[in-house]
């Protein structure tokens, strides 16, 4: 089978948050089970080209009036296609946050079909995410389909259906199959007009991670590599060597880890509280995190300095985006903290618990179908069969993350053993891609019949 991901990130060399990450690694595992992928990604300035190798001049084509130059380049074993319209429309030193995204976007989108027209491309399927490539969904029904792309079907993922509703309500019309990020978050969001009248085509498949890309055995941000065998030495040594980074100086200590985008969804009031509630009871918070809203940036600054004042040998907060520290954080910290409001799927909990962190999440979304409740959730762990993997909390109030919290520090602090366990434990859990995948292929057959 043929596929092409028409998409506006992709990890490592575009990434603002998951969906990066899920575009490349999806389509490594469907490459890995010998399907061929492209992707097409629009040719911004502020690539991070040190991950693209073989870049090369592709050919150029004209549409609407624009000359279009096209760039080969492979990242992550994956073949993609860079389109550069000579518009300047991804000339602007970011991926997001022009006033005329929508207009960028669409233009993307029509240039992506034209390319596949204009190449002799034909896909057998072309999957496309969220608001901002879901124009491909009815462009591609209402003209490519008629020029020659005939072959084609459509699988449209929601990644997130907080932005750009409109969008993504009229690409479930035209979709030949639709997805989001779990079977929780497909339910959560089963009454939104957006896809209420579409549920007979909508699919929750829980997102993996990349098990290459996020290996504690092979990554070259941490000290020691480890597996599940010798993960508390690794971790011991990651701890370390964060620690030394940042100026903490207590190793004895738990450490609470956030890793995240500082917006509304993420539980920024949860956050916060968290911070203080960990100081409280003794352990270290490190937090790495950066917040498009520039009021959510300026609060974060002033807690920073304010805990500068009162915590500074047991709290950090990084407020920048930091792929090479986010391995550490993930390798040495004993907890990873998510008390998102909303959570389609979440890949923080998942990665923790690559690198033997346990995760502390609110029940909401993915967070609810990958997380189980050491004290509460062993039933629900043994239906999926597998063994309860941290602590979970319900409602949206300091009582409900303090509950969380307070028995995730006591498990540390009094119950070393078990605690190291639980970390081999859900080390040796499989968040890969090995099941999803499959499931996506399944879709993908299911989408041609
Ligand atoms: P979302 O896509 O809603 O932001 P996910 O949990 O799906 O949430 O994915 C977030 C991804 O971005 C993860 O790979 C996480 O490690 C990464 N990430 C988030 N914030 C930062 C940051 N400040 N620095 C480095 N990586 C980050
Ligand atoms: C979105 C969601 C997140 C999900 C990611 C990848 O950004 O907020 O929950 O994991 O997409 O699908």
């Amino acid at each position: 089978m043929h596929i092409v991901h028409i998409s506006v990130e992709m990890a490592p060399i575009a990434k603002v948050g998951g969906l990066g990450d899920v575009v490349t690694s999806l389509s490594r595992a469907v490459q890995d089970l010998k399907h061929s992928v492209d992707v097409i990604l629009p040719k911004y300035d502020c690539l991070n080209f040190s991950h693209v190798k073989d870049f090369q001049f592709h050919k150029s084509y004209s549409w609407g009036g624009t000359e279009i130059k096209v760039w080969f380049g492979k990242v992550e074993g994956l073949s993609v296609y860079f389109l550069e319209p000579q518009n300047g429309f991804f000339g602007k030193g970011c991926i997001y946050g022009c006033h005329n995204d929508g207009e960028r976007f669409g233009f993307f989108c029509h240039v992506a079909l034209e390319f596949l027209l204009q190449s002799g491309f034909h896909p057998d399927i072309i999957h496309c995410h969220d608001w901002s490539s879901a124009p491909v969904a009815w462009l591609f029904k209402e003209q490519y389909m008629h020029y020659g792309l005939s072959k084609a079907r459509i699988v449209f993922t929601i990644h997130n259906l907080e932005f750009g509703a409109h969008l993504i309500g009229k690409a479930m019309a035209y979709t030949d199959k639709a997805t989001t990020v779990s079977p929780t978050y497909s339910q959560e969001v089963s009454g939104n007009p957006a896809v209420a009248s579409h549920l007979y085509k909508f699919h929750g498949i829980l997102n993996g991670i990349d098990p290459d890309i996020w290996d504690p055995y092979n990554d070259k941000f941490i000290p020691v590599s480890y597996t599940s065998e010798n993960v508390i030495e690794g971790k011991r040594a990651a701890k370390e060597v964060l620690q030394q980074k940042l100026g903490l100086k207590r190793a004895d200590l738990p450490l609470v880890g956030i890793i995240s985008r500082l917006t509304h969804q993420k539980g920024i009031h949860l956050i916060k509280h968290a911070i203080w509630r960990t100081l409280d009871r003794g352990g270290q918070v490190v937090l790495l995190g950066s917040a498009p809203d520039p009021r959510i940036q300026n609060d974060f600054v002033n807690l920073a300095n304010q805990l500068h004042s009162s915590h500074n040998d047991r709290a950090r907060l990084c407020l920048t985006y930091d792929e090479p520290l986010s391995h550490l954080i993930y390798a040495g910290a004993d907890f990873i903290l998510v008390p998102s409001i909303f959570e389609p799927c979440g890949l923080t909990q998942l990665t923790a618990m690559r690198y033997g962190s346990i995760p502390v999440v609110r029940k909401t979304g993915g967070l609810y179908d990958t997380v189980f409740d050491v004290d509460h959730d062993k039933e629900r762990a043994q239906a999926c069969a597998l063994e309860p993997n941290g602590f979970s909390f319900d409602g949206a109030d300091a009582a409900g993350i303090d509950y969380a919290l307070n028995r995730a520090l006591s498990a540390w602090y009094d119950g070393r053993d078990w605690f190291n366990s639980l970390c081999k434990r859900v080390m040796e859990q499989d968040w890969s891609w090995n099941r999803p995948a499959l499931d996506y292929l399944e879709l993908y057959h299911a989408a041609l019949k």
